[in-house]
């Protein structure tokens, strides 16, 4: 696949760090966006070039825009997201 930059959400753990982690190692550039500053950091310790970390709440509008343009900002342009940030919910379940 060509060289993507990705924006991650829920970055610091589970699906999104592993999404991560992933693209980072077939050296696409990641905006790893998280609530959880000090999480993704040790989620996402190494000092990848391709990587920049954003902490924020993308229930927040500006936190959205911000990520956006911090994208464009360190890489030029933003090709995808992949959303997982979210609060696991039982609802439904016996
Ligand atoms: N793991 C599963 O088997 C599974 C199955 C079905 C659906 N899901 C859904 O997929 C999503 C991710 O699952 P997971 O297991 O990786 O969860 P997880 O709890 O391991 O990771 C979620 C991450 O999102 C972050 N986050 C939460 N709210 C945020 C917000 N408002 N702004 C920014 N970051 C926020 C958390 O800090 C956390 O790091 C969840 O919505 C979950 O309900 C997971």
């Amino acid at each position: 696949m060509k060289k993507q930059t990705v924006l991650v959400t829920g970055a610091a753990s589970g699906i999104g760090r592993a999404c991560a982690r992933k693209l980072l190692d077939e050296e696409h550039d990641v905006v790893a966006l998280d609530l959880k500053q000090e999480a993704l950091a040790a989620a996402l310790p190494e000092d990848f070039g391709h990587l920049l970390r954003f902490a924020g709440d993308v229930s927040r509008h500006e936190c959205c825009t911000g990520a956006i343009a911090a994208a464009i900002a360190r890489f030029g342009k933003l090709d995808a997201v992949t959303h997982w940030a979210a609060m696991h919910s039982d609802i439904g379940h016996d």
